[in-house]
């Protein structure tokens, strides 16, 4: 079998994909309609030219920007439901998806507005589409801890819709220790915790992500490279990394894929695993990220099956449902 083949065909599971990161320019325009949002953009063309990052501020500055036509339960569960036919289309059969509700609560939008639209779409996706889901909640770094707190406080009523708690926007200046007590509660509540720690901050804050924060997950982390005793503990304590190769390219975090180090990750023994972190942005959903990806570091078929098992293995689903991946 081709290379390429194998990768659109096998199984595998998406970790770190932020939902409002799948909104692409034709929905942001749809219901900037249906809402009556005013956009500073005169047209879908004009807001894809504006895709053109130099770092991850550049990038979270126009994010946040299309998300502010999101407003009403429907809104939510539309996103969701278009990236759910993307990730059946790529043999996503499990999905963790992150959500920002901190974006939409600051805009007025309740958060059970939030919860419920991305929740139903989840539990639709089983039965309709093959992609099993979970959501995971995202706390914005740049907020304070008390923001955070707040917004816990906000989303226990939906406790039984989300399975953890995640960590994310501008990573530099904004330590995951800012958010120590906050985690701390999480993992008293027995919720999952992740990070972004080492997308563009240094292994420093991949350490604090594992031993303050706790986290068993971290998101990117591909400076970990630069710390041989961090990639052995990350290897040992086979902490998985959710990379997103395409991401990377476009925020300027590697010069070009040819020398993105998702095959070193693997040969140091990591739990690594490829996503696609804001598809509708940086150009590509699953397969997009591991054909580019491939083809330009000359990964084979042994690699392909290795991140595929890794996708599952760093899932939060239970022995059975990950055996049964297996
Ligand atoms: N929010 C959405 N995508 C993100 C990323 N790649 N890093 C940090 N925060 C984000
Ligand atoms: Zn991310």
């Amino acid at each position: 079998e081709r290379l390429p083949e194998l990768l659109r065909r096998m199984p595998k599971a998406e970790l770190h994909i932020h939902i409002e990161g799948s909104l692409e320019p034709e929905l942001i325009f749809a219901l900037a309609q249906r809402n009556g949002v005013a956009l500073p953009y005169a047209s879908v063309e004009d807001l894809r030219k504006a895709y053109a990052f130099t770092n991850l501020q550049s990038f979270l500055d126009i994010y946040y920007a299309g998300a502010s036509v999101l407003l009403k339960e429907q809104d939510f569960y539309d996103m969701a439901w278009a990236y759910f036919e993307r990730a059946a289309a790529d043999n996503v059969a499990h999905a963790e998806i992150f959500f920002d509700p901190q974006t939409h609560t600051a805009r007025g939008v309740a958060m059970e507005t939030v919860i419920n639209g991305l929740h139903r779409a989840c539990v639709e996706a089983g039965p309709k589409l093959g992609v099993s889901a979970a959501l995971i909640l995202c706390f914005l770094r740049h907020l304070s801890e008390e923001d955070a707190f707040a917004t816990l406080e906000q989303a226990l009523p939906f406790r039984d819709q989300f399975i953890g708690v995640g960590l994310d926007s501008s990573e530099l200046g904004h330590p995951p220790e800012k958010f120590a007590r906050v985690f701390a509660r999480c993992r008293e509540l027995g919720l999952h915790r992740v990070a972004h720690a080492g997308e563009e901050g240094p292994p420093a804050y991949v350490w604090s992500a594992l031993d303050v924060l706790k986290v068993e997950r971290i998101d990117h982390g591909v400076q970990s490279a630069k710390d041989p005793a961090l990639m052995q503990r990350l290897a040992q304590d086979r902490i998985p990394l959710t990379v997103c190769p395409l991401s990377n390219l476009k925020l300027c975090v590697v010069p070009s894929l040819a020398q993105h180090n998702l095959g070193a990750l693997l040969d140091a023994g990591l739990v690594a695993t490829v996503n696609s972190d804001d598809p509708a942005y940086f150009g590509g959903y699953m397969n997009e990220n591991f054909l580019q990806t491939f083809a330009a570091t000359g990964l084979a078929a042994r690699q392909a099956w290795q991140l595929a098992a890794n996708s599952f293995e760093a899932s939060f689903l239970d022995a059975a449902a990950k055996r049964a991946h297996q």
